[in-house]
């Protein structure tokens, strides 16, 4: 990829997901509360204890950064960043909602730290690297800032096939929009395949690398409009252009589709999720 090709591909993702913070931002409480099955072995993979330095990638509107300043206590501190001050911004908004102060916030691409070598004792990045056109140049840029024995853990999900929320949400788009599932750079499931993170990680020049699979069952409710903001990821700014009507169409063919899989008062998803852990 030529460097102006890369630029412009940043200039995308920074802007798209830019469209999307408004969204970010109002679930933001809900999400943390239905992905923190995602947080706890992420942590645990990158070792993360209390007197850390921790960064952070890809933040968005705050998880795990959050949790991780509630770990390292008051003589650890957490970095929290993202490619997007808008996503970054509701980060910093709830740091200060729970009175964290062992906290920084710093908007960057995670191709290119702003950061000096091995200058923190774990990295994280959960649910981000996917959407980096150069996943390795992550990687290596992680490996950079990390002490020598530091580690960093990768949380992306799986296959679409093991997603009951990606096969549901491409399902709807496909028959009530006529949207092709695949299309666009925002594919949340592209490196889920077996040995694509730890492939990234040797690429990416760590002295050790391993993947983890986390597979789990979570209950939702399916009426409260959950899925909204990864309708909005999938849509962008075509969302914003639907009429009242359409949107209601939408809004009302996912909530079907979660009906289907109710169970008593839940709706029983399936996930699959994949950590990488590499050692400095
Ligand atoms: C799915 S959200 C995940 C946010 C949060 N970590 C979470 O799990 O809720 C993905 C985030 O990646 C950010 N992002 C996308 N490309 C990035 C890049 N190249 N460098 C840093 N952040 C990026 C987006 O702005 C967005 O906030």
């Amino acid at each position: 990829m030529t460097q102006d090709e890369a630029a412009r591909q940043q200039q995308e993702t920074r802007d798209n997901w830019s469209l999307r913070a408004g969204e970010w931002n109002q679930q933001a409480d809900h999400m943390a509360r239905l992905a923190k099955g995602l947080n706890e072995p992420l942590i645990a993979a990158a070792a993360v204890a209390p007197g850390h330095q921790v960064l952070d990638l890809a933040s968005g509107v705050g998880e795990p950064a959050l949790t991780m300043a509630k770990l390292v206590g008051g003589q650890g501190r957490v970095t929290a960043t993202d490619l997007v001050a808008k996503m970054l911004a509701g980060a910093e908004r709830r740091a200060g909602e729970q009175g964290l102060t062992n906290m920084r916030f710093q908007v960057t691409p995670m191709e290119d730290l702003p950061f000096a070598d091995d200058s923190f004792d774990a990295v994280t990045c959960r649910l981000g690297l996917m959407y980096t056109p150069s996943p390795e140049t992550a990687a290596a840029q992680a490996r950079r800032v990390l002490r020598t024995g530091g580690r960093a853990a990768f949380l992306v999900w799986g296959p679409k096939a093991d997603n009951s929320q990606f096969i549901i949400v491409d399902r709807v788009l496909h028959e009530v929009a006529g949207i092709d599932p695949h299309e666009g750079a925002f594919t949340p499931t592209r490196l889920g395949d077996e040995g694509a993170l730890n492939r990234i990680l040797q690429a990416g020049g760590f002295s050790a690398w391993d993947e983890q699979t986390l597979r789990f069952s979570p209950r939702v409710d399916p009426d409260s409009n959950f899925w909204r903001p990864q309708l909005a990821l999938r849509l962008g700014d075509r969302l914003g252009a639907m009429s009242d009507e359409e949107r209601q169409r939408l809004d009302d063919a996912m909530r079907q589709a979660y009906e289907d899989l109710r169970d008593g008062d839940r709706a029983q998803l399936q996930v699959h999720a994949r950590i990488g852990i590499g050692t400095a």
